[in-house]
């Protein structure tokens, strides 16, 4: 069966500055990266995706654009961006940019422009309104950062007000200005021209707002973002990706309603995948989960693809939010459901949020513990760095770090790499059937892959607590969260789970579970 690079193996999120710095000034770069593809060839990632490394005065850490086609010094350059696209491509590896249609930095040439007066050519490139009646911002939207307040900055120059959802440093640029639509569409063709095989879009249901900018109001339609021509935008950019071969578009759609979030998927013309922030923010629990799962199901069509994730750069890292053995769960969770799984950079080790003491933060928004380094190797600077991190890492890190976890067989890091290896191995993980199981003990997830005879049970203990999970039949155990549970262990009649355990097995071809 066919299926794209984008359903087959895991998309791998790069957080650029903490990956690996090669230039020995504490901050990852480019040809850091390059220097550790072996850690993602290892590892069995079908793709890449790399937070922004475009220049960037850094106000929110490269989401702040300066320049769309150009690389900041302290990544590297154009020339290392290539070649690490090119040596990605010769190992089979995908690679995504992220790319930031909402907003620009305040320093990108366009907003200067546009600030120089009201009646520059590019004023309306971005968002500008006079004060209200009485004074003060032109509307009650807020900044998606609580520490900004109003989305909205007084420009004293001008007397006028720009339009800010994240900091005054990131105005907004004017969606409903078709100039800025075929500039920002440019910027696309130059990185797909450059061989990059997809984009994440940044914030992308934040690129269409009512064209009136009135208040948000309680219990109605939020008014700064999702605006209904969101699709048609969409449908826009799919079709300057689709002047290329095998390219991909997944957005960050931070929406909590899944039947908005479907709508930019059911119609196959928009996204490709979407990143369901609903799953990112669930309680541990088995049913929660399980109804998350149902749910977006249920209100798919057959275009539309999942993608799970339980992770990524903004938020409290899984093993400090919910605890290392779940940590170990949830990457067997996303790496076994039907579509396709993301794995933030360290989540293959486990790691633990980074304590970040006062005098360190960096972040507007709070965000510094999960953007720790990486640790590769055991001592000061973690094989990461030869100068001072420009985060603290991770405690323990000794520990943790990837040539520790290399050597054992029981690491959270051979665990990733086994699912991994299973996916590509299991035809029917990748594109299988899937049924939820209903008649299994409470705490206990469990889902059935099927295809074309070949059935996979997982079973997931979302408690603290042993429980079993009864089988009509036989099965065969094929991996465990569980290092010392052997595969191969016969099932007979029983999956016993130990506390936040979960596992794959094989079941007999014998019609032994009751189908829901
Ligand atoms: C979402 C990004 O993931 C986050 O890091 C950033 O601050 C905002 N979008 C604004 O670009």
């Amino acid at each position: 069966m066919h299926d794209a690079w984008w359903q087959r193996g895991a998309i791998y999120q790069i957080y650029p500055r903490s990956f690996m710095d090669a230039g020995g000034d504490g901050v990852g770069d480019l040809p850091g990266i390059l220097a550790r593809l072996e850690h993602l060839e290892a590892l069995g990632v079908e793709a890449i995706w790399l937070s922004p490394f475009f220049r960037s005065p850094m106000a929110d850490f490269g989401y702040d654009v300066a320049d769309y086609c150009d690389v900041d010094p302290v990544f590297g350059t154009l020339a290392d961006a290539d070649r690490l696209i090119a040596a990605c491509h010769e190992r089979d590896i995908k690679v995504v940019v992220d790319w930031v249609p909402n907003h620009s930095s305040d320093r990108h040439p366009w907003f200067q422009e546009s600030r120089a007066g009201r009646d520059s050519p590019r004023r309306d490139w971005y968002v500008w309104r006079d004060p209200a009646h009485g004074g003060g911002p032109p509307n009650n939207w807020r900044s998606s950062f609580d520490a900004v307040g109003p989305a909205w900055t007084f420009d004293e120059a001008t007397g006028q007000y720009y339009l800010n959802s994240f900091t005054p440093q990131q105005p907004d640029l004017n969606w409903e200005n078709p100039e800025v639509e075929a500039a920002m569409h440019d910027t696309l063709r130059f990185w797909l021209d450059r061989g990059v095989d997809g984009f994440r879009m940044d914030v992308i249901h934040k690129i269409a707002k009512d064209p009136q900018l009135r208040d948000n109001r309680d219990g109605e339609r939020r008014r700064d973002e999702d605006w209904p021509t969101i699709h048609d935008r969409l449908r826009r950019i799919r079709a300057v990706l689709d002047e290329y071969e095998d390219r991909m578009m997944v957005g960050e759609v931070y929406l909590y309603d899944l039947e908005r979030l479907l709508e930019y998927l059911n119609s196959g013309d928009q996204l490709h995948l979407a990143h369901n922030f609903a799953f990112l923010h669930l309680p541990w629990d088995a049913a929660a989960f399980r109804r998350g799962i149902e749910d977006f199901t249920a209100l798919s069509s057959e275009r539309a693809w999942p993608a799970w994730f339980l992770g990524n750069h903004d938020h409290q890292r899984l093993a400090t939010r919910h605890g290392p053995a779940q940590a170990r769960a949830g990457m067997l969770l996303v790496t076994t459901l039907r579509g396709t799984p993301f794995v933030y950079q360290g989540d293959e080790l486990g790691l633990p949020d980074a304590v970040v003491p006062p005098e360190r933060v960096v972040d507007v928004d709070g965000r510094d513990p999960e953007r720790a380094p990486m640790p590769w190797e055991p001592g000061p600077g973690a094989g990461f760095t030869t100068g001072e991190p420009w985060l603290p890492l991770v405690a323990d890190a000794d520990r943790l770090c990837v040539a520790a976890q290399a050597a054992d067989a029981g690491s959270m890091l051979a665990l990733t790499c086994r699912l991994l290896a299973l996916r590509r191995e299991r035809e029917v993980l990748r594109h299988g059937e899937q049924a939820m199981l209903h008649e299994v003990p409470a705490g206990v997830l469990a889902y059935v892959r099927e295809l074309g005879g070949e059935r996979v049970l997982v079973a997931i203990n979302f408690t603290g607590a042993p429980a079993v999970v009864p089988l009509g039949g036989g099965a065969a155990l094929v991996l465990s969260t569980d290092a010392a549970r052997a595969p191969g262990e016969a099932l007979d009649g029983a999956l016993a789970l130990g506390p936040h355990e979960g596992v794959v097995a094989e079941l007999g071809r014998s019609g032994i579970l009751r189908r829901p």
